[in-house]
């Protein structure tokens, strides 16, 4: 098999801040609920496969990226990685873990990539190679309507509610004066928390927010987003050659309409 000797691309930085708030408040971290991890069934493709099987280690708590849907683990990442698999000629199959467990079951070779929505910033690029990036996108705020937060500016001294191990926690940490950040496994419960009082507002990535406010009349989500990010793939540290053939895919996949098909499968235009 030809050997890619093709320089990692990944340039992005972390986040880009776009709320107006400064400073570097201090902040508390509550300890996370007790691990609960989803009892759904590891999937793997029926696709013929030649070249082995590509192990995709995900976090199914947030849709419509990756989430059980009847005892399935499903999603636009689930979907890519197969397109992806299918690329390599191998077969995928997807491992849920928990978020923070996929930087450290790659360079364990627990798994050979992590999708998970995961943003890349310069943290994580010490720990892990990420692959060209595939999906933009945007920190959100989502509070309940009558909270009389409006703009990310009235986040000061409130406790706000964030997934475990997020760039939604560490943004708020970083850019929120005097919060509390209140880290939870999945952000489902982040938002229950918000439901019944114990949090102020909740900060989760866009597509994600839109999810979980759903059917919620009382939740809306801050017009201004609080940050913007990039998604990409995770891949063990120094393991170029497979860093180059998932570019060569993604590139593939983008070319041909692939892509193009997924993403309105999942998201309409105005999500962009
Ligand atoms: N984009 C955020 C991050 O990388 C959140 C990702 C959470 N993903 C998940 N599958 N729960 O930190």
């Amino acid at each position: 098999m030809k050997q890619y000797k093709k320089m990692i691309t990944t340039i992005l930085l972390g986040g880009v801040l776009l709320g107006s708030l400064a400073g570097c408040g201090s902040s508390n971290t509550a300890t996370a609920e007790s691990t609960i991890l989803t009892e759904a069934s590891s999937k793997t493709t029926t696709t013929e496969s030649t070249g082995g099987v590509l192990v995709m280690g995900t976090n199914a708590t947030f849709p419509p990226f990756e989430y059980v849907d009847q005892n399935e683990i499903v999603g636009f990442d689930v979907e890519m990685a197969e397109l992806i698999a299918n690329e390599l000629g191998m077969e995928l199959k997807v491992q849920d873990m928990e978020f923070e467990a996929i930087f450290g079951a790659l360079p364990n070779d627990m798994i050979d990539i992590g999708m998970a929505g995961i943003t890349v910033n310069e943290e994580r690029l010490t720990q892990v190679d990420f692959s060209d990036g595939y999906f933009d996108t945007k920190q959100m705020v989502i509070v309940k309507k009558d909270s009389g937060i409006v703009s990310s500016d009235d986040l000061v001294g409130k406790k706000v509610g964030a997934q475990l191990g997020t760039t939604s926690a560490t943004f708020a940490k970083l850019y929120i004066e005097d919060v509390k950040v209140i880290e939870f496994n999945k952000s489902a419960l982040a938002v229950a928390d918000l439901m019944n009082g114990t949090v102020d507002a909740v900060i989760v990535d866009a597509a994600p927010a839109q999810s979980l406010i759903k059917g919620q009349d009382s939740l809306m989500i801050l017009e201004t987003p609080f940050a913007e990010e990039e998604y990409a793939i995770a891949i063990k540290k120094g393991n170029s050659e497979l860093t180059g053939k998932i570019n060569e895919a993604l590139a593939t996949i983008k070319e041909n309409g692939q892509y193009d098909e997924l993403y309105s499968k999942y998201f309409s235009e105005t999500d962009k």
